[in-house]
């Protein structure tokens, strides 16, 4: 009854115009089904009033650099590591303290402490229960440039989480060995797709053998229908087609709001939001102190597959668009 009255009273209050200023100001590339409730929650934790600025993760990062001092952002939150390490480069973001980082693993992390992971989805190996046997599973995703999966693999070469993926193949193995794939790919007659849904549709429905995904994707069509034929795996343990890819948060460092925006970045890695991230998002948490999404497999599963790829590294989108054009897939 008591909270009830003090509601109506503060609702009084901002009808009659009285409007707390933001004490936090986030731009977020993460969308706002997504982030709304964890804000509510954080304004309902601390007392602290919070404004979103919502759009493109990539688009945001820009933003923020053309604004320079005069951004009103205090907190960026992207959903693509490379976003964050194209700010961390820019030398904008504020380093993080050391204890944000004693209970998560180094992949997860950025090596200058400038940001940290708030999820982590996988890109993984989609394939038709019905129409692929066990003994055609490939080790590495350069194998599917081979004869036997010709006119088999499904692929979204206009998709973000595909293009992370090519931009860390050119990280990790070079331009010249990166263009090779795509090309020898192109040549082997792939299915081509809008992006990972259909990609996991086309699988089920038989338009594709196999499919190069990102790991949320199966677990839905899962959840509507157990006997939908596909399921996923990663290739071999380190190959670069199971790149881990993460959301991530970083305090720009001209914020003058420091305090209340590290209580937003640690209400991230706690546990609790943890938990929304892995049960309801379906994406990897980056601790161990929740209880495990079933479909997701276990931290230790997912760590081993990992390529080791910094993070920080995959900034270079502008290349990877470029690289693209050049073999003709965009
Ligand atoms: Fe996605």
């Amino acid at each position: 009854m008591r909270k009830s009255i003090i509601s109506a009273l503060i609702a009084g209050l901002s009808l009659t115009g009285i409007v707390q200023a933001a004490d936090l100001t986030i731009y977020s590339g993460r969308g706002e089904s997504f982030v709304a409730p964890l804000v509510q929650q954080f304004e309902q934790n601390t007392g602290l009033k919070v404004t979103v600025r919502y759009g493109d993760t990539a688009q945001l990062a820009s933003l923020i650099l053309e604004e320079g001092q005069r951004s009103p952002a205090d907190i960026y939150w992207g959903q693509d590591a490379g976003a964050m390490g194209s700010l961390a480069y820019a030398g904008v973001l504020a380093e993080l303290p050391e204890s944000l980082f004693t209970d998560i693993p180094e992949i997860f992390s950025s090596q200058n402490r400038q940001w940290v992971a708030t999820s982590g989805r996988s890109r993984v190996l989609v394939h038709s229960t019905e129409r692929v046997d066990q003994s055609e599973m490939p080790s590495s995703v350069f194998d599917l440039t081979d004869e036997k999966y010709k006119g088999r693999v499904g692929w979204a070469p206009t998709n973000g989480g595909f293009q992370a993926f090519v931009t860390a193949m050119r990280v990790t193995h070079g331009e010249e060995t990166t263009e090779q794939w795509l090309r020898d790919m192109a040549a082997n007659q792939p299915v081509v797709f809008r992006n990972n849904t259909t990609i996991v549709e086309g699988v089920g429905n038989g338009d594709a053998d196999f499919g190069l995904v990102n790991n949320y994707y199966l677990p839905r069509f899962i959840a509507r229908n157990a006997d939908f034929p596909a399921r996923q795996t990663f290739f071999a343990n380190g190959d670069i087609g199971n790149l881990l890819n993460v959301a991530g948060v970083g305090i720009l460092e001209r914020s003058n709001n420091q305090e209340a925006a590290l209580k937003f970045v640690e209400f991230l890695v706690s546990p609790a939001a943890q938990q929304y991230f892995t049960s309801v998002v379906n994406e990897h948490p980056i601790s161990n102190q929740v209880i495990a999404n079933p479909v997701l497999g276990n931290t230790d599963t997912l760590l081993g597959a990992s390529p080791e790829v910094n993070l920080d590294d995959l900034y270079d989108l502008p290349g990877t668009l470029e690289l693209l054009r050049k073999v003709g897939l965009i």
